[in-house]
């Protein structure tokens, strides 16, 4: 008999550290033959190869080649496109694993149940209770029809059980994100990327900012630059900027008044080492990424995160994290609890251990054999 196939999709940055564990853990098991499905949502050497190269992670058994659009029209693409893949195959695959909630996440869960074929949601039931904010459409729709939903923090049980779902449908399984964490930092950490940076260890600030609520309006990224301005003067600032936020700031004429200030550094988009090297050795960080806020928990090191709510609630009680929303006077007195030595220091949390990707295998391997 041959091996029956378990099909992984990755699409979007934040997709590509969660599938490299997963991909090893299924070799290791050995129960399915793993193919990985590329949707192309993200594109850019720096968004997408670099992970591939650093991360270990085979080249991608089939690329859709997606790209970007309106979320309409990307997430039609990538279900048109995934659809016709599965159905051009010899067989059907045993299952579809999907990670996150970017819009390849939502699109191949759609075609794949549409189809008959089981769906795996790694990363189930989180959600942030904001239905403007484009991740949480995705995570209720892809959790409402795949099969099995394997989350990695209590919140997500909780919510998947307030929404009625069955029980046996539901695993915890911890944070996968965290297993490439804990599998690359020695890597990261041996190249003194804050000294390459002319950055003096715990006493500069990583910043990331990304999500269409904080940069997609002149008024509120000014704000947030304004802010940046203003915590530089307790520690330098490096800010690695993603594509779309670059686009803004240019666009919104913010470019040159970053630049001027000597104390803030706008970088291109990092790969995973560098930009984990510095975030292992920063004094705190401001971000609105959510693996960002999950990342910095298991390291230790304070974050402040530029949104009202969170996905990741564990990162709050448990964690090293605190959501500052808009109010950015509230931010800048944490900034100083931080730097004066005042701020909480946070605890390991259950699952967030490295190994959950065996899990996922193991779980695979039991409902899927
Ligand atoms: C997407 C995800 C978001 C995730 C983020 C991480 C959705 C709804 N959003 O948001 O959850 O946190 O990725 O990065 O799935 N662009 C490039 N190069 C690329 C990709 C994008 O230049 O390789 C530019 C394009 O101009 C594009 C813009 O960045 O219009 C935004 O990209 P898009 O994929 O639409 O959303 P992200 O903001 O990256």
């Amino acid at each position: 008999m041959t091996t029956q196939r378990v099909v992984f999709v990755a699409g979007a940055r934040p997709n590509f550290m969660k599938v490299a564990p997963m991909l090893r853990a299924m070799k290791a098991e050995g129960t399915f033959e793993s193919v990985l499905v590329h949707t192309g949502q993200h594109y850019d050497a720096a968004m997408s190869d670099v992970f591939f190269d650093e991360l270990g992670i085979p080249k991608p058994d089939v690329h859709l080649n997606v790209g970007s659009g309106s979320h309409g029209a990307q997430t039609a693409k990538v279900l048109a496109a995934f659809e016709e893949w599965l159905v051009a195959q010899p067989t059907l695959p045993r299952g579809v694993v999907v990670v996150g909630d970017v819009n390849s996440t939502m699109a191949c869960t759609l075609a794949a149940v549409k189809l008959g074929v089981s769906v795996a949601h790694v990363e189930a039931g989180l959600r942030s209770f904001d239905r403007a904010m484009p991740e949480e459409i995705n995570r209720l729709v892809t959790d409402s029809v795949a099969d099995l939903l394997l989350t990695s923090e209590p919140s997500g049980d909780e919510n998947l059980a307030r929404e009625g779902v069955d029980p046996a449908r539901v695993r915890f399984v911890g944070n996968l994100m965290i297993d490439t964490v804990a599998y690359e930092l020695p890597r990261a950490r041996a190249l003194n990327v804050p000294a390459r940076y002319g950055l003096e260890s715990k006493r500069y600030a990583l910043v990331t900012l990304h999500r269409p609520s904080n940069v997609d309006t002149a008024e509120r990224l000014s704000a947030l630059v304004g802010f940046l301005e203003a915590t530089a003067e307790r520690a330098p600032v490096v800010f690695p900027a993603h594509p779309r936020t670059r686009e803004r700031i240019v666009r919104f004429g913010l470019l040159d008044r970053m630049q001027s200030n000597p104390r803030i550094r706008l970088t291109e988009p990092l790969g995973y080492r560098d930009n984990l090297g510095l975030m292992a050795d920063a004094w705190y960080v401001l971000t609105d990424s959510g693996g960002i806020q999950e990342e910095t928990s298991f390291l230790g090191i304070p974050c402040l995160t530029l949104r009202p709510n969170t996905e990741r609630p564990v990162t709050v009680t448990q964690g090293t994290n605190t959501l500052v929303g808009d109010d950015l006077a509230k931010g800048f007195s944490l900034v100083n609890d931080i730097v004066e030595g005042r701020y909480k220091t946070g605890h390991p949390i259950d699952g967030w251990d490295g190994r959950a990707a065996e899990r996922v295998a193991a779980v695979l391997a039991e409902k899927w054999a």
